[in-house]
């Protein structure tokens, strides 16, 4: 809250004020990227990122079915095809075996989505991409802090996005971010997100008036959220450990449950430190899931399905979508439940969830 009031006080609740540039610093530091800056949310993060590969009509961008529409309608605003990939068993993550048979001459970038903060197989997927001259464009808005093989997620495409959507571990309501690992990229991206002016150029006195240079829009995040957003980065490391406890708490209690009735729990990859987004559960089937919906529903606790796979949505049908295009998206969609998750979960309230489902047979 002091962080707010200072925004107030300092008189510059627009965006890139005091708060936005120590938001911009400490992501650029904790992360390693060398540029960071703060969006509207994880959607117009990506939007971003079309207009910055120069995505156009005629190009394909290979994007998971088992994903949010914002990772798949920034390309196809820009008037690309989204050519639609299904996801391994394990992680639910892009399958990178089927990466390549995907490419065509048209292909412009490929975005894998760190499902549930677990990294994608990313030194597959940028070997395949550099191969064929193709950019990587993560979208991260799970994965904040989660890492593979050592490495923060978020730092290994050409470009990342993240989200501060009130949904995510840190949060300022809503809010994003663009992360831009390659240099080339910076420059415009000042632009783009300043309504196509170089307004950034001008405040830190580079020209002496500013003026329309390119396309762009208002990508910019105000520093009142900026102040808000900057309390929680402050505290990530207490965020993050409370949400350890809280995934970890259900893994224990669960294990024993699952193996009796057939029930697969997250699995992470050893080279994967996760970010403590979310705890799911893989049912036996469509059925069973529905009906310990229902279950926990009568118990007063709402447990949520995900993704529905956007293949077989009316958009994606209307770009070529078929049912056998991604089989595993489409069998995981209908199985997949998760859990109440969310930073102030308190022991007691997560153990009667906990008895709840123990009581469930599917
Ligand atoms: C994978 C993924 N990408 C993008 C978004 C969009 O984030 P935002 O709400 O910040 O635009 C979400 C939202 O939940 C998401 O899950």
């Amino acid at each position: 809250m002091t962080h707010i009031a200072d925004a107030i006080r300092n008189q510059h609740i627009s965006g890139d004020g005091t708060f936005s540039k120590l938001c911009h610093a400490f992501l650029e530091n904790e992360l390693g990227v060398p540029k960071v800056l703060l969006t509207t949310s994880c959607t117009h993060a990506l939007e971003m990122a079309a207009l910055l590969l120069d995505v156009e009509a005629g190009d394909e961008v290979i994007v998971p079915s088992f994903t949010f529409v914002s990772t798949v309608n920034a390309y196809v605003l820009r008037g690309a095809r989204p050519v639609f990939i299904d996801c391994r068993r394990d992680t639910l993550n892009l399958d990178e075996t089927k990466l390549e048979a995907l490419i065509t001459p048209r292909t412009k970038a490929i975005t894998p989505v760190h499902y549930a903060g677990v990294g994608c197989e990313m030194d597959a997927i940028l070997a395949i991409a550099r191969r064929h001259n193709v950019a990587v464009v993560e979208d991260n808005a799970h994965g904040l802090f989660g890492k593979y093989k050592g490495r923060f997620l978020g730092s290994f495409g050409s470009l990342a996005t993240q989200s501060f959507h009130e949904t995510k571990n840190i949060t300022c309501g809503e809010g994003g971010a663009l992360l831009i690992n390659d240099p080339r990229f910076i420059d415009r991206a000042e632009v783009l997100r300043e309504k196509g002016t170089n307004r950034s150029r001008f405040f830190r006195g580079q020209v002496d008036k500013y003026s329309w240079v390119d396309i762009g829009s208002s990508y910019v995040m105000s520093d009142m959220l900026a102040a808000f957003l900057y309390g929680q980065l402050e505290r990530w490391p207490h965020i993050q450990a409370k949400r350890r406890r809280i995934w970890e708490s259900y893994n224990r209690h669960l294990t024993g449950w699952a193996e009796e009735q057939n029930v697969r729990l997250p699995i992470i990859p050893s080279e994967c430190e996760q970010s403590y987004h979310m705890f799911y559960l893989l049912l036996p089937s469509f059925e069973a899931r529905q009906a310990l919906i229902a279950f926990l529903k009568e118990r007063g606790i709402q447990a949520v399905f995900h993704y529905l796979p956007l293949h077989l949505s009316d958009m994606g049908r209307r770009f070529g979508g078929r049912p056998d295009d991604c089989p595993v998206t489409q069998d995981i969609s209908d199985r997949l439940l998760r859990l109440p998750f969310y930073s102030s979960l308190d022991e007691s309230t997560q153990n009667r969830v906990i008895e709840a489902i123990q009581q469930f047979r599917p």
